[in-house]
């Protein structure tokens, strides 16, 4: 129960901090508008690359983590517990189609001709990635809190 405990407090320090990251991407998209002139030169902002880019590599790790740890042992506790895990491991996929989708739209903000119409679409696609992103972290706690 030791090690269960410990993956249970390690998944919830990776929530935090990725809500942290969900805070800062939220703002640099906020941000965008201001920053026309410097997309009308082709260059997406570098705050918001980077953060996109950083979450595209990181995100994966923590969603392979919980599958292989915390899933993995949650499973084996109730038939309930083991269909909530599968819920999340079926959201886990889509979430990273999102954020595969929110890095399109990040990437076309050097190509893009319509300026306006591009920062529409990556704060679209922030904005439901964010959203989704947030009730997902948001069952897991509070489903995971009940038991360990
Ligand atoms: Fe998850
Ligand atoms: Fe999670």
């Amino acid at each position: 129960m030791e090690t269960t405990h410990a993956t249970r407090k390690g998944t919830h320090k990776e929530h935090v901090f990725l809500l942290e990251e969900l805070h800062q991407l939220e703002r640099d998209v906020v941000g965008l508008q201001c920053y026309s002139e410097v997309l009308a030169e082709k260059a997406a902002p570098q705050e918001l690359e980077q953060i996109s880019r950083h979450l595209s590599e990181w995100l994966p790790q923590h969603f392979r983590r919980e599958e292989e740890t915390l899933f993995a042992k949650a499973a084996r506790i109730s038939p309930e517990l083991e269909d909530f895990c599968r819920l999340m491991r079926d959201e886990h996929a889509e979430l990273l189609v999102r954020l595969s989708r929110l890095g399109d739209a990040i990437d076309a903000l050097q190509r893009e001709e319509s300026v306006n119409d591009t920062i529409y679409h990556v704060k679209k696609e922030a904005k439901e990635f964010t959203l989704r992103l947030r009730d997902h972290v948001a069952l897991e706690e509070e489903e995971f809190r009940g038991f360990l």
